[in-house]
């Protein structure tokens, strides 16, 4: 299969960041090293937690004209199909376990009374809610079923039929909120007042910073076992992630500073045009809104409002913001799923493909993959954050249904 075009619609040089340095204050007084370590120890205590596998695409990576090309591939994960999997239910954890200090009285509650449901009887009656467009959704409803409470999930209207069954199909009860992601946001935000619900959102904003942080600390599962997967000796030149609210692509950001200190990957952000706020917030040297007006096709990356906490890394830690069309998501996913050159059939879901779109477009603009100094004796490592986590759009873009591609 021939190698699709992309084009990067829009770049920033952010030089803002900070390039050649140990991980700074800015960063950790974010995302700690203990409280990242905190959830990785947490998360791979839960039953049937494996870690998803790291790809190398020696094909793929000799077709663009880099040294070496990893993949990390998340449609695994949990049997959740997603990186989500590991940051909406740890967040349910710690809500659970912080609503029951409060209840037990002359108790220290810790997470791990949680995961055994210790206080069954009392978790059984609170109420955890979020908005989403899919996969954070699944992750908290998976975590309030595995847990023992109450779930609620707002989706706004654009959210596929397929995306609402994943959830439901945890015992999640779904409430449809007429406009886009930030409305289901700001309707889920009312109601969980007037109920007394717990929010679990992933994204943080004024006033609400503690559950997206832990959010974030659970992703750190997924770049920690990544550079673990690495070849011994091995760090990469360049990261690739894909951007929606930014959560993601900070705790990457952080996590790959934590480890590799003055040798922190050259990290860039991707993100649909339709939805770049963190491309728009890095131009602007502050976090912008972005009003969605047209959803992509990415529709785990189509969000407006960055996340404050995301931000704060990236603004220093990630040196360039790109965005890309649609156009090359179906034939990337096409491309993947047949496996390039000799490379591994991988199932891809939409935003899956975003960071290594970003890279193929980066390399065929010269003066972009010169500014960013990719070329053949580039490592790069990318995050294939989704795999069919909808069967039938995934059927509907490639052509094959996800479990007919053999690994
Ligand atoms: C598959 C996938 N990739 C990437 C992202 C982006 O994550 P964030 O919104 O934290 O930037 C999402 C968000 O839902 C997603 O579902």
């Amino acid at each position: 299969m021939s190698l699709p075009e992309v084009s990067i619609s829009q770049s920033h040089h952010n030089t803002a960041a900070l390039v050649g340095q140990a991980c700074p204050t800015c960063v950790n007084d974010v995302l700690d090293t203990e409280r990242c370590r905190l959830a990785r120890d947490t998360i791979s205590q839960w039953a049937s937690y494996e870690s998803t596998s790291l790809h190398s695409l020696e094909g793929l990576a000799s077709e663009i004209g880099i040294g070496a090309l990893y993949y990390k591939d998340e449609s695994t994960r949990f049997g959740l199909g997603s990186f989500k999997a590991l940051g909406g239910a740890y967040a349910v954890q710690h809500v659970l376990r912080q609503a029951l200090d409060v209840d037990v009285p002359n108790t220290t509650v810790s997470l791990d009374d949680i995961n055994t449901q210790r206080f069954a009887n009392k978790v059984k009656n609170i109420t955890v809610v979020t908005a989403t467009d899919g996969n954070h959704g699944r992750s908290v409803a998976w975590g309030a079923q595995r847990f023992g409470c109450q779930c609620m999930i707002y989706m706004h209207e654009n959210v596929s039929r397929g995306r609402q069954e994943a959830v439901e199909a945890f015992g999640a009860k779904v409430v449809r909120v007429a406009g886009n992601y930030d409305d289901s946001v700001r309707q889920a935000d009312h109601d969980a007042k007037a109920n007394g619900w717990h929010i679990v959102s992933d994204t943080s904003y004024p006033g609400y910073m503690e559950i997206p942080r832990d959010v974030m600390a659970g992703y750190t599962l997924m770049t920690t076992e990544a550079m673990n997967l690495l070849p011994e000796g091995v760090i990469p030149t360049h990261v690739f992630i894909q951007g929606g609210c930014g959560g993601l692509a900070g705790a990457v950001g952080a996590d790959l500073w934590h480890r590799y200190g003055d040798k922190m990957p050259h990290l860039t952000v991707v993100e649909p045009v339709p939805a770049a706020c963190l491309y728009e917030s890095a131009r602007a040297g502050a976090p912008q809104l972005v009003n969605i007006i047209d959803e992509s096709l990415m529709a785990g990356l189509s969000c407006g409002e960055v996340s404050l906490l995301g931000w704060q890394i990236l603004k220093s830690g990630a040196r360039h913001f790109l965005t890309i069309s649609d156009a090359p998501v179906a034939p990337l996913m096409k491309l993947l799923a047949t496996g390039a050159s000799g490379d591994p059939a991988i199932v891809a879901g939409e935003s899956a493909i975003a960071g290594l779109a970003g890279l193929i477009g980066a390399l065929g603009n010269e003066s972009l993959a010169h500014e960013m100094n990719l070329n053949e004796s580039s490592r790069v490592l990318v995050f294939g954050t989704e795999g069919a986590t909808d069967p039938d759009v995934f059927e509907a873009l490639v052509g094959t249904r996800a479990e007919h591609i053999a690994p």
